[in-house]
């Protein structure tokens, strides 16, 4: 086997604001800002290996899962790779990148994020960059950022804030231990319509006019409801109501666009409605991407595993096809 130039990995993360809509696709910068949470334990791996072109291929490491990359989808990642070499420098690199997920493809879950932060890193540690937190980052964010805008996030833990300048952590929101996020993954199905198509059509929605403020209002309200959370019950039930009318705005942007398009399932609503009722004192912040699965963020109380178990067994009897997957390492 070739020799080894370089190695990363990088988390997925998930918007509780969404990054919808772009003013300039070039450098994918946001009409927005966003705030994500970062999925600790759900992580891409890439190697860069010694080669005369650069190429792509899966990474074959036990309990890992090789990405399903289209043509298209190669050709993004290996051009993502040569344009970190040529902004850091490094212009005459060439390798043949490897990667893989610790996640299944067939999970419906977005691994553009932590893809393409774990080559950024990558590419980055073979043009000989110290990618440690620090100064670096944010230069590394912000080319993630132009593989695929998410990604800019992925390089911060556990918060995330991506602002029109770069993104960066945030400070006082709360910890991973007070915190379980699960997604429940209703279908496995590759999407119909890609997140940067989505980018471009939503801006053809009705609703679209007023979408920049209301995100800018919603992620003042939520960064402020986010910092009280752990000392307030209620203060945390106000970002579950903003989490989850971020959500429904995004997805009715998919459903107005013109031509519009959506990811609803009927596992959706069923989950959906389950977590609706969801019934301790702290409710979970519900939100889905743009696909059918739905992510829930729990407040870690004593009697947390049991309702989840509760939760679990009832959709499991409904629809046994549905899976659980955690998202935080612990
Ligand atoms: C719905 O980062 O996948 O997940 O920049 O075109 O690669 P590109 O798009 P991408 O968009 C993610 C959209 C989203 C919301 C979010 O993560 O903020």
């Amino acid at each position: 086997m070739s020799e080894l130039i370089a190695e990363a990995k990088a988390p997925s993360n998930i918007a509780l604001i969404k990054y919808m809509g772009k003013t300039e696709s070039s450098g994918n910068r946001p009409a927005n800002a966003s705030l994500s949470l970062t999925l600790t334990a759900l992580e891409s791996f890439v190697e860069i290996r010694r080669a005369e072109t650069w190429g792509w291929r899966p990474l074959d490491r036990d309990g890992f899962f090789a990405p399903e990359l289209s043509e298209a989808g190669r050709n993004r990642f290996v051009a993502h790779a040569e344009r970190v070499a040529r902004a850091l420098g490094k212009e005459g690199l060439r390798g043949e990148i490897r990667s893989a997920n610790n996640f299944p493809p067939d999970c419906g879950l977005a691994s553009s994020a932590s893809s393409f932060a774990a080559l950024t890193l990558a590419v980055a540690k073979a043009c000989g960059v110290d990618v440690d937190p620090g100064a670096e980052r944010a230069k590394l964010s912000r080319l993630s950022q132009q593989g695929s805008g998410s990604s800019c996030r992925s390089l911060y833990s556990p918060w995330a804030i991506w602002r029109d300048e770069g993104a960066q952590a945030v400070e006082g929101l709360p910890s991973l231990a007070e915190l379980e996020h699960v997604v429940f993954v209703v279908s496995g199905d590759r999407k119909a319509v890609s997140s940067s198509e989505a980018h471009r059509r939503v801006v053809s929605s009705e609703l679209f006019h007023g979408r920049v403020e209301r995100a800018a209002r919603r992620l003042d309200e939520l960064l402020q409801a986010l910092r009280s959370a752990s000392s307030d019950v209620s203060a945390w039930n106000q970002a579950a109501e903003i989490v989850w009318a971020e959500s429904w705005d995004m997805h009715a942007l998919f459903e107005t666009a013109r031509p519009s398009f959506g990811y609803f399932v009927p596992g959706s609503i069923l989950v959906l409605r389950e977590l609706r009722q969801w019934e301790a004192s702290r409710r979970p912040l519900v939100t889905m991407d743009a696909g059918p699965n739905v992510h829930a963020v729990f407040w870690r109380d004593a009697d947390l595993e049991l309702r989840l178990e509760r939760l679990i067994q009832r959709l499991a009897s409904i629809d046994p096809t549905i899976k659980i997957i955690r998202g935080l390492k612990r």
